[in-house]
């Protein structure tokens, strides 16, 4: 039993976070592009599940990321992954899209809880500046958003603190 890693991205930053990510965890399966995925049902496999995913839709309710995740969401939710731990990070643009900041990972959020895993990596807001997110919930972000285009200085202090936080709430790590 192990951990996976997986992203859609459309101009690659996504992408480029999860190797980073891996490199920082060292113990998880390299990460695979979910565009190259056939079916899901290699999650039934793992013990915990890293999923990245940026936010293109501005303002949508369904389908916020313009990626794979899409077409994928309502396949997630009717899996069983109970059991499994599942952790989320999002790339988004804090400045430019301050009003719907990282929203696409609150849609795969509700997906896996509605699949039954057990949701990890939640993340204290307050060190973010922004106006408005579907992805806190509670008064936590559900999952670790990043912001490459205004923010990108913070991406390796920001990655490094939750590689730590999961090490401690995945197990397989
Ligand atoms: C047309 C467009 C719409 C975007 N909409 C949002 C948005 O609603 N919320 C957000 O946080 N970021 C938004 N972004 C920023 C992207 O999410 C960000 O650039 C991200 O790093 C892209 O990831 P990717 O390279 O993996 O596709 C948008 C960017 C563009 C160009």
């Amino acid at each position: 039993m192990t951990v996976g890693i997986y992203f859609a991205t459309t101009t690659g930053k996504t992408e480029d976070i999860a190797e980073r990510l891996h490199g920082l965890l060292g113990n998880a399966n390299s990460p695979k592009d979910l565009a190259d995925l056939n079916d899901l049902k290699e999650f039934e496999n793992l013990e915990g599940i890293i999923c990245g995913i940026p936010t293109w839709n501005t303002g949508a309710d369904y389908d916020r990321s313009g990626t794979a995740w899409d077409e994928m969401l309502e396949e997630i939710g009717k899996m069983n992954l109970s059991g499994k731990k599942v952790a989320i990070f999002g790339l988004g643009d804090s400045s430019t899209y301050t009003e719907n900041f990282c929203d696409a990972m609150e849609e795969l959020h509700a997906f896996f809880k509605k699949a039954g895993a057990t949701l990890v990596g939640y993340v204290n807001k307050d060190n973010y500046t922004f106006e408005e997110s579907k992805s806190v919930v509670g008064d936590r972000f559900c999952g670790l958003p990043l912001d490459e285009d205004s923010e990108s200085d913070l991406t390796d202090d920001r990655l490094r603190s939750w590689a730590t936080d999961l090490k401690s709430q995945m197990p397989g790590l």
